[in-house]
Order: structure tokens, then sequence, then C-alpha cells
């Protein structure tokens, strides 16, 4: 063989093993990758997820901070339910502008510390504790016959408390959900609402649920002997409050009482600790991870306490601090509210209509507040 031929026959061969090279490598490779496809595809997915997560939870966690900077120095204010959640971080505010706040809780000792932390924590010694139990018509009575001898003044009343849960009955018979949020909050509104009127101009503030929507009301079926579920339950009693609180507006506005409803949006709370089984499990998880904290879910009922220029807007549905339509379902059922109030006032022994005795007077209202709502707000209630 001729030197050139060895030559060639070389280079051709090194060609042959360089081409064979890359072969096997390409070969390793398709290996390789077939090897990694799965995790990478895996971890495409659970990027998109968390960032799906992650956007759910800006917006669920969004919220309007209250533009109010108004102190609440004189006024007293009466929050149902304030031993947790958003109405313990709505305490913390009023106290911290300087109102009396009298917290109502069951459990004499619970809502004891609670005040007494309050008080540690703002400073503010006006921070006291009251029994009372929603569950209960008569805890209700007494500790409105107690409030109205005892308290002076009452400015705003807040109807925060409220239970969700698996079927149970008030100490009256009642299904749980309607009798504590608004069974209860009806008669108490009921019976201090001349201690309210007395202090015009004052607020009640209805705190709902946007759930409200999903709601429907049987009047003829309150036991709820057609079908219970922890969550109609809770939006049947939530709709009854959006009523009740068109209802307060309708009713009160003559006396300078002003109603509204708060809505708090999605806030990590206590109030899913009763919910049954998996689904409960999953809710609690679900809300701690996504849900926005107590001190910012009670923001809109700080501001409807203390805002200024909110008497136009009695009778509406506040979110973030600003009012929302309500539904036009319920709107459109003026007929079904009423009937609600005199259900409601014959569950708890009165009369729809009943007015309540009256006292000596106790206070004036503050006049210049006072000017500003008197004659538009009568002829809106007509
Ligand atoms: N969390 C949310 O995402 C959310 C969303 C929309 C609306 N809301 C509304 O916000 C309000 C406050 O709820 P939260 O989330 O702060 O729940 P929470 O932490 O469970 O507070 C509920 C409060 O109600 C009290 N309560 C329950 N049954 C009572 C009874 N029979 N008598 C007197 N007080 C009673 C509880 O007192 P105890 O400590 O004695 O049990 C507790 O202080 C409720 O009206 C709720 O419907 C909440």
């Amino acid at each position: 063989m001729r030197p050139e031929q060895h030559a060639k026959m070389a280079a051709e061969m090194k060609q042959r093993l360089k081409v064979e090279e890359l072969e096997e490598n390409i070969d390793e490779l398709e290996d390789v990758v077939e090897d990694v496809f799965p995790i990478l595809i895996l971890t495409v997915f659970v990027a998109v997820l968390l960032l799906i997560i992650f956007l759910i939870r800006l917006y669920l966690r969004w919220f309007a901070p209250n533009p109010s900077k108004n102190r609440m120095d004189g006024k007293t204010v009466l929050i149902t339910g304030g031993t947790s959640g958003i109405g313990k971080c709505t305490a913390i505010e009023l106290a911290k502008r300087n109102a009396r706040v009298l917290i109502a809780g069951r459990e004499k000792a619970k809502v004891e510390a609670v005040a007494r932390n309050i008080r540690k924590k703002t400073g503010n010694q006006h921070v006291n504790a009251l029994v009372l139990d929603l569950g209960n018509l008569r805890s209700i009575q007494e500790f409105a016959e107690d409030f109205r001898k005892d308290e002076k003044y009452l400015h705003v009343l807040i109807n925060n408390a409220a239970y969700m849960g698996p079927l149970s009955k008030t100490d009256d018979g009642l299904e749980r959900s309607f009798g504590v949020n608004y069974l209860g909050h009806f008669y108490l509104t009921y019976l201090l609402s001349d201690k309210l009127k007395k202090n015009a101009p004052s607020r009640i503030i209805n705190v709902v649920s946007d759930s409200y929507k999903q709601g429907e009301l049987d009047l003829d079926d309150l036991a709820m002997n057609k079908g219970y579920s922890v969550y109609s339950a809770y939006t049947r009693s939530k709709l009854a409050q959006v009523m009740f609180n068109l209802e307060c507006h309708k009713r009160y506005i003559g006396n300078c009482v002003w109603s509204f409803a708060a809505h708090p949006g999605p806030t990590a709370t206590d109030l899913l600790r009763n919910y049954p089984g998996m689904w409960g499990n999953a809710l609690r998880l679900v809300s701690r991870i996504m849900f926005k904290p107590p001190e910012d879910g009670c923001q809109t009922l700080v501001y409807l306490a203390v805002a200024d220029g909110l008497r136009e807007f009695s009778g509406k549905l506040f979110t973030d601090c600003k009012a929302v339509k309500t539904n036009e379902k319920v709107k459109a059922n003026k007929e079904l509210s009423s009937r609600l109030w005199n259900v409601s006032a014959h569950l708890c022994g009165f009369e729809g209509d009943a007015l309540m005795p009256e006292d000596e007077p106790e206070a004036t209202p503050n006049a210049e507040e006072a000017g500003e709502a008197t004659a538009e707000e009568e002829k809106k209630s007509q």
C-alpha cells in the first residue's frame, strides 16, 4: 500500500470513529433527556402552580387601609365577639383611638383576659369586659337591662359575633347560625335602640359576609328541616343580617341612628374552627395560608365606626372601606326583609312595631352632626 493510500485510510478511519463517538454522545444525551424530561415538566408545573397560588393569595389578601385618622374621644363602642379574630382587632384599633370599648363575650374569664390584654397593649384603661351569650335570648335580655342601667352612652354598636359549624341549636331551640349570627343581634339591637337614639348620631355596624349572595331564606323552615349544610346555614344567617341592616336603616334613620353592613373579606381567624371533616381541615389550612390577617380584615369595621361623612351611606354594604351594591335579590325583596323583622320580633317575644319603653334622656346628640342628619334623613326614611 502506498503511503498516500495509507494516510487516506487512516483519515477515513478517524472520521468514522468521530462519527461513532458523536452518535454515542447523542444516544447518551437522548437517555439523559428522557430521564430529566418528566422532572423538568414537573418543575415547570410546580412553578406555575406556585405562581397561581401566589397571585390568588395576593388578590385575597388585598385590602384598603382605613383612610380616616379620626379619634374617638368620649365615644362608647359595644362590640360582640370581641374575644378573637376581626372583633378583637377592631376593639384594639378603637381602643388606640381612645374610645371606651365594651367587649361582649360569652365566657367571663376569656373576655376579661382579652379586655385586660387590650388595656395593657393600648394604654387605654376604658376597655371593659361584659358577659353576653347571643345563643340565649334570656342572656341578651339581662345583658341589655344591665347595660341600660349601668352605661350612660352608646355611640357605636358592632354586631360582629358569629357561629359557623355543624347543626346545633341555641338554648332557645333555634338553628345556631341563624340564632347567634342574626337573631341574637336583632334582639340586642332592638333592646339597645333607645340608647342609640339618645346618643344620636350613632351607628349600628352589622358584620356580614359576601357569601350572603348564596343564602336562601325560607321563613317557613327556620329549623332547616329540608336540608342542613354548614355553608347554607351560615350564608342564610348572613343574608338575614343584610336584610336586617336595611330594616335598621329604614326604622332608625329618622332618629339619626345610621346602619351599615360590613364585609371584612377573607380573613384568617378561628371562624372555621367548628367546620367538620376533611373539608374543614382543608379550609382551615387554606385560610391560614391564603387569607389576610385580622389586623387587615378589621379595617372596614373601624372605618365605619370612625369616619366622617357616612350619613348618606346609611343602609349600605361596605367592603374595603367603600360602599358596594347590595345584591338585586335583596333589594327586590323588601317584603321578605319586613316579614323577617316581624317573625324575629315574634321569636323574641314582642310585636314587630313595638316601641321600647323610653328611659330618662341621658345624652344630647352632638348638635352639629345631628343637625346635618335630621330633615333629609327623615324624608328618606318615609
Ligand atoms: N373570617 C372571615 O374570613 C370572614 C369573612 C367574612 C365575614 N366574616 C365575619 O366576621 C365576623 C367575625 O368573625 P371572625 O372571622 O373574627 O371569627 P372568630 O374569630 O371565630 O370570632 C367569632 C366571635 O364570635 C363569638 N361568638 C360565637 N358564638 C357566640 C355566642 N353564642 N355569643 C357570643 N359570642 C359568640 C366568639 O366568641 P368565643 O370566643 O366565645 O367563641 C368569637 O369572639 C363574623 O360575623 C363573620 O361572619 C368573617
